[in-house]
């Protein structure tokens, strides 16, 4: 899909469909004055049939008709943004991606005018719209003879872009394509079956991504070197699975030594979660390909890091093994020892992120992180607290929670802070080892998942990312259809570069 800045107005402009906004208003809707120049040109075709529709201007209701070439464009398209004073950026994107989507495949250009007269600038607009058009037509046809020969979207045209608005303009294009790409491979991850995206098909990924600058590399640990690092407790999730499990470690080095931060990055990898000897009911083991959506995230952010150049160094790690069922399988009452010395009691071996990221924050802390950040589509209860759409964010350092959810905010992803309160540590208490992988109780699963990650990461300043719900759309939603979502890629990208256009 490409970009372009419009030199006409967009009556002029050749396009399949010209897609123009109105707002809500009391009585009625309100055109924006782009509509109101082709409904004149129209004889008044576009207001006829709004009126005729009972069009009110709401959130993404959509009116669409046929221009029969009075004017360039083939047909225009009205879409609806709610009320004015409540449009915000997030809100036209997500309106947008939803038009996407609802595009017919024979759509091969769109023009857009650009809004005057609201708060969001025009620059920015062009990236929510952009943004919204990348994201929503996302589509993972790799197994669809249908779609496969389908078009895709060429061309979104832009009018109503000022000339000293150009350069800007073009800069979030470059920006908006950029992202979209490492938000792409990581839905492409998390779409293909556990079976295609293996342990090794990860670390390939991240080695691939190592070998396109010189500024990343990679450390790759299989089965033996694992067990030599001590990661007893991601060796016992991964003792089901003949799939030689893959322990990747990526760096990022800036170019300047300057600047002594050193931020970890870790993600949850398992391809398919079965649940293991405690097996999930086949219901809840639909999906579980998602698993990994910690891990998609990270090679996304590294896809695109050397062109971020954020100032410090950056670790992306993770353990990554399908948790399967064989004669060779951990079992609940195994006990298993992480690599930083603590022993852990298996009760229930679908409980296997957190033993995962044990060892992986482990390595984190050993390797000095100053500070880190996990992604982990760790607990169906957090689902059950915050819905599908949110993200639980738990953490032990108040400024480090706060620039994760300032990076939130800048991505407009969905994210809640949760408590991670110390009293309910008990909860985690086993009688024959150090901490037990499932909680005693049956009440706040996702904080006491969490409380659990605290006890491998010492002191360093830590936020945990409860992902389940977000991860994997199980519908079509706002910003993607039904799948791997990419969330947290856009997040990453702001919080390790900060402001970026
Ligand atoms: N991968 C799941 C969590 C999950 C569930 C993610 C639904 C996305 C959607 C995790 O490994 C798991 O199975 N958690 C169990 C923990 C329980 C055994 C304490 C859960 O949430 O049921
Ligand atoms: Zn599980
Ligand atoms: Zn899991």
């Amino acid at each position: 899909m490409n970009f372009e800045i419009g030199k006409n107005l967009l009556d002029k402009t050749s396009a399949d469909v010209a897609l123009v906004f109105a707002f809500e208003s009391k009585k009625s809707y309100k055109l924006t004055p782009a509509v109101d120049v082709l409904d004149l040109a129209l004889k008044k075709s576009i207001t006829n049939g709004l009126d005729f529709e009972n069009f009110a201007g709401k959130d993404a209701e959509v009116f669409s008709t046929f221009t029969n070439n009075v004017i360039v464009p083939k047909k225009i398209a009205v879409v609806g943004l709610g009320k004015k004073e409540e449009l915000t950026p997030h809100k036209l994107r997500q309106t947008v991606a939803k038009f996407a989507r609802s595009l017919n495949k024979k759509v091969n250009s769109v023009s857009v005018a650009l809004l005057d007269d609201v708060k969001i600038s025009h620059p920015e607009q062009v990236q929510m719209i952009a943004e919204g058009f990348l994201t929503g037509s996302y589509r993972f046809s790799e197994y669809l003879k249908k779609e496969k020969t389908e078009r895709e979207l060429e061309a979104v045209i832009f009018t109503g872009v000022a000339a000293k608005e150009k350069k800007e303009t073009e800069e979030r294009f470059a920006f908006v394509q950029m992202v979209y790409g490492a938000v792409k491979l990581a839905r492409d991850l998390i779409n293909e079956p556990g079976m295609k995206v293996t342990p090794e098909v990860l670390s390939k990924q991240a080695r691939d991504i190592a070998k396109s600058s010189p500024q990343i590399s990679v450390q790759v640990y299989n089965r033996a070197q694992c067990e030599k690092m001590g990661m007893g407790a991601f060796l016992g999730v991964a003792r089901g699975s003949e799939q030689e499990p893959q322990f990747v470690h990526l760096t990022y080095k800036p170019k300047s030594t300057r600047n002594k931060r050193k931020l970890a990055i870790v993600g949850k990898a398992i391809t398919f979660d079965t649940g293991g000897l405690s097996l999930k009911p086949s219901k809840y083991m639909v999906n579980m390909k998602l698993d990994m959506s910690g891990a998609a995230a990270i090679l996304g952010l590294f896809s695109i890091i050397t062109k971020l150049q954020p100032e410090f160094e950056v670790m992306g790690i993770f353990a990554a093994t399908p948790n399967v069922i064989s004669a060779n399988a951990y079992t609940p009452d195994d006990v298993l020892r992480a690599m930083n010395g603590k022993t852990i009691e298996i009760i229930n071996t679908d409980a296997e992120g957190r033993v995962t990221l044990a060892d992986s924050l482990s390595y984190a802390v050993k390797q000095g992180a100053t500070e880190i950040v996990d992604l982990a589509t760790l607990t169906g209860a957090m689902i059950m607290a915050l819905g599908e759409d949110y993200t639980g964010l738990f953490g032990n350092n108040e400024k480090f929670k706060q620039e994760i959810l300032a990076a939130y905010k800048k991505s407009g992803e969905k994210v809640w802070e949760m408590p991670l309160p110390q009293e309910y540590k008990q909860h985690n208490k086993s009688e024959i080892a150090d901490v037990a992988n499932l909680a005693s109780n049956m009440w706040g699963g996702a904080i006491t998942a969490a409380l659990f990650l605290e006890e491998f990461v010492d002191e360093t300043p830590w936020v945990h990312l409860d992902i389940a719900g977000p991860a994997f759309a199980e519908h079509n939603n706002e910003l993607s259809p039904k799948g791997g979502t990419g969330h947290g890629v856009s997040t990453l990208v702001y919080l390790v570069k900060g402001d970026l256009k």
